[in-house]
């Protein structure tokens, strides 16, 4: 299928103009994005600048944790919202003027079809595969593991899905509940409508991202060294290899 077709524009209202109220209502998503910029940071050293595609910029949080955990790496981030890469090219002016940093507006699968066979040393993404449509996702995934290098590192801090039914379902009942007590407070009634709504397709049958098949996916794919770095609640780092 066409890309531009599985595309939802989920972040160009009120929940994009109002990012910086994520932190308050997930407040593991800060977190989540050091860990991706840390665990890329991890990669041994070279004498060439390494290489690092970043999926779903948003406004620029995980690509600050990359740009920051070391000099040497050369960041290509897209976002396919205007409204979140606008934000992003102000917050990460400082790497676009050291040329450092490419963004692109398009969506995730348009930029990898773009790109040639193992150019990445790693790709990295938080909070953004979660969102997609199931067959989009897989798609993405399988550019993803063409794109990188031999050895090549793919690390997702992302919304994974508890395999247990009925405690995603308590999970999301409580994240719910933060929802509500934190925007009320705020007296932000709109954008609390906006969460609830996303929360609605983060959690529909097309979308949601279970880990157990998720972890599978990339098995399939022919990645190795699958492995869940970090997990608390719906909240991971999950980590793969292309073999060498
Ligand atoms: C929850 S935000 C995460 C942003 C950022 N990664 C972070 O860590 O703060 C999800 C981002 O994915 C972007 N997005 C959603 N679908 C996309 C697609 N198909 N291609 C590229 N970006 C997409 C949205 O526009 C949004 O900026």
């Amino acid at each position: 299928m066409q890309a531009q077709k599985q595309v939802e524009q989920l972040f160009a209202g009120l929940i994009g103009e109002h990012y910086e109220l994520l932190k308050i209502i997930c407040p593991s998503a800060p977190d989540i994005s050091l860990r991706v910029g840390a665990r890329v940071a991890e990669l041994p050293p070279r004498p060439d600048p390494i290489e690092v595609l970043e999926i779903g910029c948003g406004t620029g949080i995980t690509s600050i944790a990359l740009l920051s955990g070391r000099d040497d790496i050369r960041l290509l981030a897209m976002d396919s919202e205007p409204t979140m890469l606008n934000q992003a090219r102000r917050n990460l002016s400082r790497w676009l003027d050291q040329g450092r940093l490419t963004l692109l507006e398009q969506d995730a699968l348009t930029t990898l079809r773009s790109q040639p066979d193992a150019r990445f040393d790693a790709v990295a993404s938080a909070y953004v595969l979660h969102n997609f449509f199931a067959t989009y996702r897989l798609e993405v995934l399988q550019e993803i593991f063409r794109v990188l290098k031999p050895g090549g590192l793919f690390v997702n801090g992302d919304r994974y899905a508890l395999d247990d039914v009925r405690e995603q379902c308590r999970l999301t009942q409580e994240e719910v509940r933060g929802y509500f007590r934190e925007l009320t407070r705020m007296q932000r009634l709109d954008v609390l409508e906006q969460w609830i709504l996303h929360l609605f397709s983060d959690e529909s049958p097309d979308h949601i991202m279970r880990l157990a098949p998720a972890l599978e996916s990339l098995r399939s794919l022919g990645c190795v060294d699958v492995a869940v770095e970090y997990r608390h609640g719906v909240n991971a780092v999950v980590t793969a290899r292309k073999p060498a």
